[in-house]
């Protein structure tokens, strides 16, 4: 392992640009439950096609309204750990030696700002944030209640600002995350299973383009053959050793 991270440090060093890709993994030791980890994941719990999808809102509104609000609060909760605060080293560090540095994220909780990272792609949105259904109208601030509240401007029912299955993310998301893939030449990969398109077919895309992969993570995932570094280990106790 010490050579790995030696390796993993190496290729960070000489790099010009880094893309960097995390997934609920790296959340995982700030107490938010990842998706897809047996006995722990939510989706354990929740089957997301009953939660996550237009069509779930729509013949369920109330259901799904109250389980954002509960894994709103998990995340109130939360605080940025030690693998959040090292890739927001990593961000001061690349800029410092002017190597363009893009980190892309797939967690709706918000910790990698909160830690201190700047360049934050968030592909799948925020779930601090709400949104009206039907007209996508922002929403401040709403009543606690009974009943999903409604939007002050056009009624129509609030919902998290998270993308969610059948949904397009915003294409500018998602050209700015495809772009960092395909230019930079060092992606490091942390904490996502990468199964879930399209933010799973970026590590593929920056291998295709000719850059070196890093992952960070406790298992196996499909990308773990063809990186150069694969990192078995979690993300709050390897990522500090990198920067
Ligand atoms: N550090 C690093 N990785 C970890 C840790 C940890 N402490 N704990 C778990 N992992 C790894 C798991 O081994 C797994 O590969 O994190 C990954 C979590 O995978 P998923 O739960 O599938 O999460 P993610 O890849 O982010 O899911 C993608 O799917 O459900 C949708 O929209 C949701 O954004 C989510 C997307």
């Amino acid at each position: 392992m010490t050579g790995d991270i030696a390796r993993a440090r190496d290729l960070l060093d000489h790099a010009t640009s880094v893309a960097v890709l995390t997934g609920a993994g790296i959340s995982a030791e700030s107490g938010i439950p990842t998706f897809r980890d047996a006995l722990t994941g939510l989706w354990e719990k929740f089957r997301p096609e009953e939660l996550a999808t237009p069509e779930a809102f729509e013949a369920n509104p109330k259901l799904v309204w109250d389980w954002y609000a509960w894994r709103r609060g998990v995340v109130a909760k939360a605080q940025p750990n030690a693998g959040h605060r090292a890739l927001a080293d990593l961000e001061r560090q690349c800029r410092g030696h002017e190597v363009d540095f893009t980190l892309v994220t797939q967690n709706v909780d918000g910790l990698h700002r909160e830690a201190g990272s700047q360049r934050v792609v968030e592909l799948h949105g925020n779930i601090r944030r709400v949104k009206c259904f039907d007209r996508h109208h922002p929403v401040e601030s709403w009543p606690e209640g009974d009943h999903v509240p409604t939007c002050p401007r056009c009624g129509s029912l609030l919902r998290p600002d998270v993308v969610w299955f059948g949904e397009a993310m915003p294409p500018e998301v998602l050209a700015t995350a495809v772009a960092a893939a395909r230019t930079c030449d060092v992606f490091l990969c942390v904490g996502t299973s990468t199964v879930v398109e399209p933010a799973a077919s970026l590590p593929f895309l920056a291998l295709d383009s000719g850059a070196r992969v890093i992952e960070v993570n406790p298992q196996a995932t499909p990308l773990t053959g063809r990186a150069s570094v694969s990192l078995r280990g979690t993300a709050g106790a390897i990522l500090p050793l990198l920067v």
